[in-house]
């Protein structure tokens, strides 16, 4: 599929779809079953789907979006992908519709979304991950109120001046949020034009 074939098409995930890959490598196997949780086009899940033998991948979006990813993804003959489905992190009931998973993947969401809805991401988070199991979530961050760059300065103004509720959320006010759902950071690996990756892991609360 050419990027001109994808619905909702996101060039940012073009160009960040490499970097990750890299680093989903190291962190997949055949035996991650992964939840995407604001999946956009589903242009992430395919690509790291046709490399990563053997993992399976469950896409996410919210009803407005599923549509569009369910079109773009039915084109994909490929069994690691599973069935899109609809889960807004703000609905508690959508969290019973993903299939069990041991992994739980999230790129670009958490400055998108309200604090509520991080709040409510992490929560269902912490209730589906078996234990041991990690979550990955991939963006720009700030720590204790610092960003790592200007640009993202300049980016989480222009974020919060569209949506008062959305903005680059602090690596330490997650820790806590995180804490509270029985997530640890684990690890946090810099990434290409001041991202970051995330990787946190379950343990019992
Ligand atoms: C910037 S896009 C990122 C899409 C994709 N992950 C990527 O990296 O290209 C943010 C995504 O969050 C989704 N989203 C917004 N609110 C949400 C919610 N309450 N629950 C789940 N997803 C949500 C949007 O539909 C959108 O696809």
């Amino acid at each position: 599929m050419t990027p001109v074939d994808f619905l909702n098409y996101a060039p940012a995930a073009e160009r960040n779809a490499e970097p990750l890959l890299e680093q989903l490598k190291t962190l997949l196997d055949s035996s991650s079953r992964v939840l995407e949780i604001g999946s956009g086009s589903g242009q992430h899940a395919a690509c790291f789907t046709s490399v990563i033998q053997g993992v399976t991948w469950q896409t996410s979006e919210v009803f407005e979006a599923l549509v569009a990813l369910q079109h773009n993804l039915s084109r994909f003959r490929n069994d690691q992908l599973l069935t899109p489905v609809e889960l807004d992190v703000l609905n508690p009931l959508h969290w019973s519709n993903p299939d069990p998973c041991n992994t739980v993947f999230s790129a670009n969401t958490l400055h998108i979304v309200s604090w509520q809805a991080v709040e409510a991401f992490f929560n269902g988070v912490g209730g589906i991950l078996p234990n041991g199991g990690r979550l990955i979530t991939y963006g720009p961050y700030r720590y204790s109120g610092r960003y790592t760059s200007e640009s993202n300065r300049e980016f989480d103004s222009w974020l919060q001046a569209r949506d008062a509720d959305s903005g680059i959320r602090d690596v330490v006010e997650l820790q806590k949020l995180a804490a509270v759902n029985g997530l640890l950071l684990e690890e946090d690996r810099a990434m290409p034009a001041n991202n970051q990756l995330l990787i946190w892991r379950k343990r019992q609360a």
